[in-house]
C-alpha cells in the first residue's frame, strides 16, 4: 500500500471499517487513562458535567466539520485547506495540527509504553498479594526509572510505525474492527466488580454529583481540551481519516455514533475506577498513575482476576495503538502528500523524531522530574500546550472554516452527497458551527488562560 501517487489514495473498505477506525482513534488512553485521572485532579462531578456539555455543543460540530472538510477535499490536514481555500492562510490550521500531533504522540507513546510494562506484570502475576500501598510503590518505582519506560516506549512506537507502514485497509482497519468490542466487554465486567465493592457509592457520587465549588477556570479549559483530545479533534486526524471515506457515507450519523461510543467508554472507565479509588483509600487526585494503581487492586478482588488483568492491559495497549496510528497518520499523510517524501520514509522519519521528543517526557517522571517551568514538567507542558491550547484553537478554526468559509450550500452539498442523503440537522449544525462553538471555545480558552 505504500504509494506516492496521490491520485491513487488508499481507502477504507466499508462502513463498519470506517466507524471502527474513527472510534479506534477516539477511544484510547484518553478515555481510560487520562479522563479518570484529570477528573480526579479537577474535583469530580462538576468537571464531568462540563466535559459532557463540551462534547455535545462543541465536540460534535467540530467532528462533523472535520468529516466535511476531509471528505470534500480528499487530502491530508494541510492539503485539505489548501485545496478548499487556495491562496488563503487557512492551511495554517493544518500546520498547527501537525505540530499538535507531534507533541501528543511524543507523550502518548510514553504512557502507552507503561501499558506494555503492566501487561508484562500481569502475565507474571506480579499484582498478586500486594496491598494498595505496594501497588502505588510499584508504579512510582517503575516510571521513575531511566531505561525501562523508554524501552517500552520504543517498542510501542515501533509497533505504531509498523501498522502505519501496512497502510489503511491492511493495518488500521483490521486492528480496530476486532479489538474495540472486546475492550468494551472487559470494561463492563470491571464496572460490575467495581460497583459491588464495599464503599462504591462514594466513588459514584464523586463522579456524578457536581460540586461546582471544586471547579476552577483551568478545570473548565481542561474539560474543553479533553473533549478535543478524547474525540481526536482539532488537529486534523479526522480530516485525514475522512479523506479516505466514500461519498455515500452519512457523516452526521457517523459523528453521533463515534461521539456516543467514545463518551460512553470514558464514563464506563470512570465507573470502573472511582468506586475502587474510594474503596481502597487511594487519593482521587493521584495523577497519571491513577488507573495503574487502582485497577490492579480491583483485579485482586475478583474471581479470574489474573485473566482479567491480562486482558485489560492487552486491550488498553491495543486501544492506545489504534489511537497512536491515527496520530502518526496525520504527520505521515502530510509529509508524503505535501512534502512529497515517499510514504515509507516519511513514516520512519516521523516515528524516529517523535520518539526522540518522547524521551524527555519519559524522564519527566524520574530523572528530570525537578526540571520544571511554572510548576510543570516537560511531559506536562507538551500535554498542556497540545490539549489545552493547540486543539481548542484548531477546533475553533475548523468549525469557523465550515460555518463561515464553506458556508451553507457547499456544506449541504458535501453532507447530503449532492442531495442524495437526508440531513435535517443541517441548520442546527451550521448554527452551532458559525456561532455557538467558536464563541464558547473562545470564552473558555481566554478564561482558562486567565485572560478573560
Ligand atoms: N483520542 C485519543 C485518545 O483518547 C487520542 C488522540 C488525540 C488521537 C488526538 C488522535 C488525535 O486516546
Amino acid at each position: 500500500m505504500e504509494t506516492n501517487d496521490i491520485t491513487q489514495r488508499d481507502s477504507f473498505t466499508g462502513r463498519i471499517g470506517i466507524i471502527a477506525a474513527v472510534a479506534g482513534s477516539a477511544v484510547g488512553l484518553g478515555n481510560i487513562w487520562k479522563f479518570p485521572y484529570i477528573t480526579g485532579v479537577y474535583g469530580g462531578g462538576a468537571f464531568v458535567l462540563v466535559y459532557l456539555i463540551c462534547i455535545a455543543i462543541i465536540g460534535l460540530p467540530v467532528m462533523l466539520s472535520e468529516f466535511t472538510i476531509g471528505r470534500k477535499a480528499q487530502r491530508n490536514a494541510v492539503g485539505s485547506f489548501k485545496k478548499l481555500a487556495p491562496g488563503k492562510p487557512w492551511f495554517l490550521t493544518g500546520v498547527m495540527g501537525i505540530a499538535a500531533a507531534f507533541m501528543i504522540l511524543a507523550f502518548y507513546g510514553v504512557v502507552a509504553g507503561w501499558t506494555l510494562e503492566y501487561l508484562g506484570k500481569a502475565v507474571i502475576n506480579s499484582f498478586a498479594g500486594k496491598n494498595p500501598a505496594d501497588l502505588e510503590g510499584m508504579f512510582g518505582g517503575f516510571i521513575s526509572q531511566v531505561i525501562r519506560p523508554i524501552f517500552w516506549q520504543f517498542i510501542f512506537m515501533g509497533l505504531t510505525c509498523w501498522i502505519v507502514l501496512a497502510g489503511i485497509k491492511g493495518g488500521i482497519e483490521k486492528a480496530s474492527k476486532i479489538l474495540m468490542p472486546v475492550l468494551l466487554l472487559i470494561i463492563v465486567i470491571l464496572d460490575i466488580r467495581a460497583i459491588t465493592l464495599p464503599g462504591a457509592g462514594e466513588g459514584l457520587s464523586f463522579l456524578f454529583k457536581p460540586d461546582f465549588s471544586k471547579l476552577s477556570a483551568e478545570g473548565v479549559l481542561s474539560a474543553l481540551g479533553h473533549a478535543f483530545f478524547s474525540l481526536s479533534l482539532g488537529m486534523g486526524t479526522l480530516i485525514t481519516y475522512s479523506s479516505y471515506m466514500g461519498k455515500n457515507e452519512n457523516l452526521g450519523s457517523m459523528a453521533i455514533q463515534c461521539t456516543v461510543a467514545d463518551t460512553g467508554i470514558a464514563l464506563l472507565a470512570g465507573v470502573a475506577i472511582f468506586p475502587a479509588v474510594f474503596a481502597f483509600g487511594i487519593e482521587p487526585g493521584a495523577g497519571p498513575g491513577l488507573v495503574f494503581i487502582t485497577l490492579p487492586n480491583v483485579f485482586q478482588q475478583m474471581p479470574g482476576g489474573y485473566i482479567f488483568s491480562l486482558l485489560f492491559f492487552l486491550l488498553l495497549a491495543v486501544a492506545a495503538l489504534t489511537s497512536s496510528i491515527s496520530i502518526l497518520e496525520v504527520v505521515v499523510a502530510y509529509f508524503s502528500e505535501e512534502l512529497k517524501i515517499a510514504r515509507r520514509n516519511a513514516t520512519i522519519m516521523a516515528t524516529i523524531a517523535i520518539t526522540i521528543v518522547g524521551i524527555p517526557c519519559s524522564l519527566s517522571m524520574g530523572a528530570m522530574s525537578k526540571v520544571q517551568f511554572l510548576g510543570k514538567t516537560f511531559f506536562d507542558w507538551l500535554d498542556y500546550i497540545a490539549a489545552n491550547i493547540l486543539l481548542p484553537i484548531g477546533g475553533l478554526l475548523i468549525v469557523a472554516f465550515v460555518g463561515w468559509y464553506l458556508g451553507y450550500d457547499k456544506t449541504k452539498e458535501e453532507i447530503t452527497n449532492s442531495g442524495k442523503l437526508k440531513a435535517a440537522y443541517l441548520p442546527l449544525f451550521l448554527f452551532l458551527a458559525k456561532f455557538i462553538a467558536p464563541l464558547v471555545i473562545a470564552i473558555v480558552f481566554l478564561h482558562g488562560l486567565g485572560l478573560f
